[in-house]
């Protein structure tokens, strides 16, 4: 299994490194920009191999995509991250050049390639993808969802003051501080909804604070956050490639799910060794689906900037 990830950043870096220490590649190639800078991320990370027990080649490169080729996945983290302030749909006119440019170099080299992307604005960049691209939507999957589900977990277990593998809870629709919809109704801690253990306030807290996760990490770091964005990954990158078939909600192109047509936006999902296996389109409340289309709303305002 060979993996590609653009962009050698914070993000790329943190992906590359975790995808590795979970030992299930043979192959993970770096690609950057700058010169030599993937080359020193991968020898770097080569140098722990042998301290945290882990046998996956790491191999960097500046720009040489022949050394991508036949990669069955690649990860597009490439593009300016937010600064403090910045909302990630500010990023959209160079992240989507970046991005139309990194892809097609993607698939000149590997045609049967799985991509995930990462870049932000992310729902914009995935559709982006779908639209110039030419892949079968089950091979274009958006990260989003697995991360803001991982924030929520996060809060939850704050709230409910219990260990994160007591909680489960999703997050879909965008991936934005406004779009985001935390599903609440169907958080659990072991099984029991957590409205059984939290009020109303302390729920409100638990959604206002996800949904600024990001935001909250931007303010506090200068830049936006890597750990959880690479670990989450991680987490869709071995779901492909050891055939999981793990349910993550991921952006993902709709055709008539959740009300929706012609948008990426965050969705439970299927994921396994083809992708994208299957849309799972859950019943919403009244309450989360006006909030569902109102995040589709703005993701469309969004979209209608792109130039193809
Ligand atoms: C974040 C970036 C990855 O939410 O969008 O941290």
């Amino acid at each position: 299994m060979k993996v590609t990830v653009v962009g050698a950043g914070a993000v790329g870096a943190s992906c590359a490194e975790y995808i590795a220490m979970k030992n299930f590649c043979s192959e993970v190639v770096l690609v950057d920009i700058k010169e030599g800078f993937a080359e020193g991320k991968a020898m770097d990370l080569m140098q722990t191999a042998s301290l945290n027990g882990f046998d996956t080649k790491i191999v960097g490169t500046t720009g040489d995509y022949s050394q991508t080729a036949n990669s069955d996945i690649a990860v597009i983290t490439s593009g300016i991250p937010r600064k403090p302030g910045m909302t990630r749909e500010e990023l959209i006119g160079i992240n989507a050049g970046i991005v139309g440019e990194v892809t097609k170099n993607l698939i000149a080299h590997s045609p049967n390639v799985i991509l995930i992307i990462v870049s932000n604005p992310m729902d914009t960049m995935a559709y982006l993808v779908h639209k110039t691209s030419g892949l079968p939507k089950n091979r274009v999957i958006g990260m989003g969802g697995a991360l803001d589900s991982a924030r929520f977990k996060y809060r939850l277990a704050q709230a409910l003051d219990a260990p994160i593998s007591d909680v489960d809870g999703m997050v879909i629709a965008a991936h934005s501080d406004t779009g985001m919809l935390p599903l609440v109704s169907k958080a659990t801690r072991n099984g029991v909804p957590v409205s059984e253990f939290l009020s109303q306030d302390q729920v409100d807290f638990v959604v206002e604070e996800t949904k600024v996760g990001g935001a909250t990490l931007t303010k506090l770091l200068g830049t936006s956050a890597w750990y959880a964005p690479g670990a989450a990954v991680s987490v869709m990158v071995q779901a492909i490639a050891c055939d999981q078939k793990k349910m993550i909600p991921c952006s993902l192109l709709l055709e008539g799910e959740y009300g929706q047509n012609d948008i990426c936006l965050g969705v439970p999902a299927i994921i396994g060794k083809n992708g994208v296996e299957q849309i799972v389109d859950i019943p919403l409340s009244a309450a989360e689906q006006e909030k569902f289309s109102e995040a589709a709303d703005a993701v469309r305002a969004v979209n209608s900037d792109l130039k193809f």
